[in-house]
């Protein structure tokens, strides 16, 4: 699947096959995070492999929004810097690195917001001064995907030019 293919078809995922990811799949998708560009380089982001099936039912019993999180194969969690100014714009360039990179690996994935923070800060052992951005599970999808998006037809959000300009 080349870029463009993996970045028009990907939807999220929140229902996961109870199959395991092979652990240098798992390193593909940080890799794919840590290629990230970011504001003057600087990177201001630690990812967690989270890959222990008992650690992920404990990290998904804080995440209100994000139980899939217990049958995921893998997730990480995305930890940014808060100095940085740019740190929310840094870390989800590199979530979208991976998700598109796990996608393109067969691997579905959603992004989950509604998370006690605080709670998994201290059970990843996590930096306290860093923020947690979000945590990916990550897995095959349980079902076939219809891979049909919903979204804003480009002419309402797109222009040629100025703005109002139609594209033709
Ligand atoms: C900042 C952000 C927060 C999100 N939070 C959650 C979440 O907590 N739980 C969840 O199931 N999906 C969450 N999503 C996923 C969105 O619902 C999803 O990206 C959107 O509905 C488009 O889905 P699609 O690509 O499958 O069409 C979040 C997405 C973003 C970008």
């Amino acid at each position: 699947m080349d870029a463009l293919d993996a970045v028009l078809t990907k939807i999220e995922v929140r229902e996961f096959a109870p199959e395991d990811v092979p652990y240098y799949i798992q390193k593909k998708v940080l890799e794919a995070g840590r290629m990230a560009g970011s504001a003057y380089n600087r990177q201001p982001w630690i990812f967690i492999l989270i890959n222990d099936k008992e650690l992920l039912e404990k990290v998904a019993a804080l995440a209100p929004t994000g139980p899939y999180i217990s049958k995921a194969a893998f997730a990480v969690a995305v930890f940014v810097d808060p100095r940085n100014p740019f740190y929310i714009i840094d870390g989800t360039r590199a979530v979208q690195n991976m998700m598109i990179a796990g996608w393109s690996l067969g691997l579905g994935s959603v992004w989950v917001n509604g998370l006690e923070r605080e709670k998994i800060t201290e059970l990843l052992k996590a930096p306290k001064d860093f923020y947690l951005l979000t945590v990916i599970p990550f897995g095959k999808p349980a079902k076939k995907l219809k891979g049909k998006k919903k979204r804003k037809p480009l002419n309402e959000i797109a222009f040629l030019n100025y703005y109002s300009n139609e594209l033709k």
